[in-house]
């Protein structure tokens, strides 16, 4: 008998292709990222990022009401502030523009979930991520800080803070401080497996936190290193963080499957800046399409073993989520 082991049978038609179909997109997966600008009246498209704005507090009601419409729950806040100085102290202001951003959001509705992102390089005047002795990152004085800025978001009403800063001993720091403060139910996503990465190219452009000498290689990832990315996220467990992050997404789909073979934690990817300007410019190129290369990319990651996407595709894929097939 000539008997050919037919897979094909379960590619027939899409309706049996659905059934068996091991991973799907949620729109409960996404975190939709936000940049909030100082000023009033102010919603302008991000040239690097295009259809991602720059908005002023003033202007997030109607935002906030269509992510939640589209049945996003959670959003990722990044400042640019109008001033910056060596401490980035605009960054732990109790009047900057973040924590403006966390009250106005939850006034406009209490069920968004709003994360912050803890760093202080769109705050600096020197664009990194700490404070700087001899043109280097001061591990354990930048650690002060970025507490807290950690304690002024959450006493704004921030759900979550994520720092994406680097430092060694960050999450324990933030944990610490959130914990003396009686904010013990503030969650921690710690960006803990961040590579040094040139997919951030127009996030920078976005936040004007480009540093202004050297580069982030002494305290971001080297690329090439998957073992240490364990080793990351192993301290980050053990300092307190409930999910942990690996960034950018698409080139490091091999880390975030290891990690999610080593740990049961929650993990998110960021599909970064670079990665989305990428294929944007590809699809105004006209040389791909939108719908199917965004929700091949999406479900790659999840596929991997993220269990969370922060995404600037999360109001486009939530929307053709709706629509079906
Ligand atoms: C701040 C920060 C960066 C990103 C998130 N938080 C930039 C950087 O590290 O230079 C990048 C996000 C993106 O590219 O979409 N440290």
């Amino acid at each position: 008998m000539n008997l050919i082991n037919r897979p094909r049978r379960l590619r027939l038609n899409s309706s049996i292709r659905s059934l068996v179909r091991e991973t799907k997109l949620n729109v409960d997966d996404f975190i939709y990222p936000l940049f909030l600008v100082e000023g009033e009246k102010i919603k302008e498209e991000i040239s690097t990022l295009p259809g991602n704005y720059h908005f002023s507090v003033d202007m997030l009601e109607k935002e906030i009401d269509e992510i939640y419409s589209l049945g996003i729950k959670a959003v990722l806040l990044f400042g640019v502030p109008d001033k910056k100085d060596p401490f980035g102290s605009e960054a732990y202001s109790n009047t900057g523009v973040v924590q403006q951003g966390i009250k106005e959001i939850k006034k406009i509705n209490k069920d968004i979930l709003v994360i912050t992102d803890i760093c202080m390089c769109q705050y600096t005047d020197h664009g990194h991520c700490g404070i700087i002795h001899d043109y280097d990152v001061s591990n354990d004085e930048t650690l002060n800080y970025l507490a807290k800025i950690a304690l002024s978001h959450a006493k704004a009403g921030a759900d979550m803070v994520a720092p994406s800063d680097m430092m060694d001993g960050r999450v324990a720091a933030i944990r610490k401080i959130l914990d003396d403060n009686s904010y013990k139910d503030v969650s921690i996503m710690a960006y803990s497996a961040k590579y040094a990465s040139a997919f951030y190219g127009p996030f920078r452009a976005a936040a004007h936190s480009t540093p202004q000498f050297g580069d982030r290689r002494t305290y971001q990832m080297d690329p090439a290193n998957s073992d240490e990315a364990l080793r990351e996220i192993e301290l980050d467990l053990k300092e307190g963080a409930d999910i942990v992050m690996v960034k950018p997404a698409l080139a490091y789909l091999d880390i975030i499957r290891r990690v999610k073979d080593n740990y049961n934690v929650p993990i998110a990817a960021y599909n970064v800046s670079g990665e989305y300007a990428m294929i944007k410019a590809a699809i105004e190129k006209g040389l791909v399409d939108e719908r199917s290369i965004v929700t091949e990319s999406l479900t790659s990651m999840k596929r991997a073993g993220a269990d969370i996407i922060i995404t600037y595709f999360a109001k486009d894929m939530a929307r053709w989520i709706q629509e079906g097939r």
